[in-house]
């Protein structure tokens, strides 16, 4: 399809609790460069002039984005959702709506954010690492982790039985 149509644009980002890890894969494989990728940003959403957004990336309705906010490549941020002054959102990552991001967050790439989570200033969550809904990180999460409740703790790791990440699999797509 995408040699059929050489001029369309491709939008493929990050999707369910269970998917997330596999959609680097296949992002990565793809035979496009980065230049053939759309970002969709609802209208509803008013980006500051000092924000940076990556390419094929989604952000939904009525997101708040404040200023100096770094969106990575492949993100998808879920409606009504908050990203605070000065927060970093790594490539691949998938905020889940109603979410609540504080100031100088650090997310690492391919993280999955729960549903109506919040995040207190300055944590960092790691790689691949996954938030479960409703959850309130008050501390740094580890990478390649499951991590819920409020106050958020550690649930488990991620195997290789289950979805793994390897943060250097995280390369852009290339020609
Ligand atoms: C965190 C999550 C991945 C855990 O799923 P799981 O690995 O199947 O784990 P379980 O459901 O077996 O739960 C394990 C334990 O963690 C607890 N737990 C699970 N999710 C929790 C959450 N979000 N907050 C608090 N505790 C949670 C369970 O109550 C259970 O505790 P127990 O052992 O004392 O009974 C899942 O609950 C979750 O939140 N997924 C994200 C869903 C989401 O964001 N959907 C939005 C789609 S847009």
């Amino acid at each position: 399809m995408l040699g059929v149509e050489p001029d369309a644009f491709l939008l493929a980002v990050p999707g369910s609790p269970t998917s997330y890890a596999k959609r680097a894969e296949v992002i990565t494989g793809l035979p496009v460069d980065e230049s053939r990728f759309a970002t969709i940003i609802h209208p509803s959403v008013q980006l500051p002039p000092d924000c940076r957004i990556g390419f094929n990336c989604i952000i939904m309705p009525n997101v708040f984005i404040s200023s100096n906010v770094t969106v990575g490549n492949h993100c998808v941020i879920l409606p009504n959702t908050v990203i605070s002054h000065d927060s970093v959102i790594g490539d691949y990552c998938c905020i889940g709506s109603n979410v609540s991001v504080s100031g100088s967050v650090n997310m690492g790439k391919g993280c999955y954010i729960g549903s109506g989570s919040r995040m207190r200033e300055h944590v960092s969550i790691g790689a691949g690492s996954l938030v479960g809904l409703g959850s309130a990180v008050l501390k740094d999460i580890p990478e390649q982790v499951i991590a819920a409740g409020s106050p958020a703790r550690v649930l488990k790791e991620i195997t290789a039985d289950g979805v793994k990440i390897q943060p250097d699999q995280y390369q852009p797509a290339t020609g």
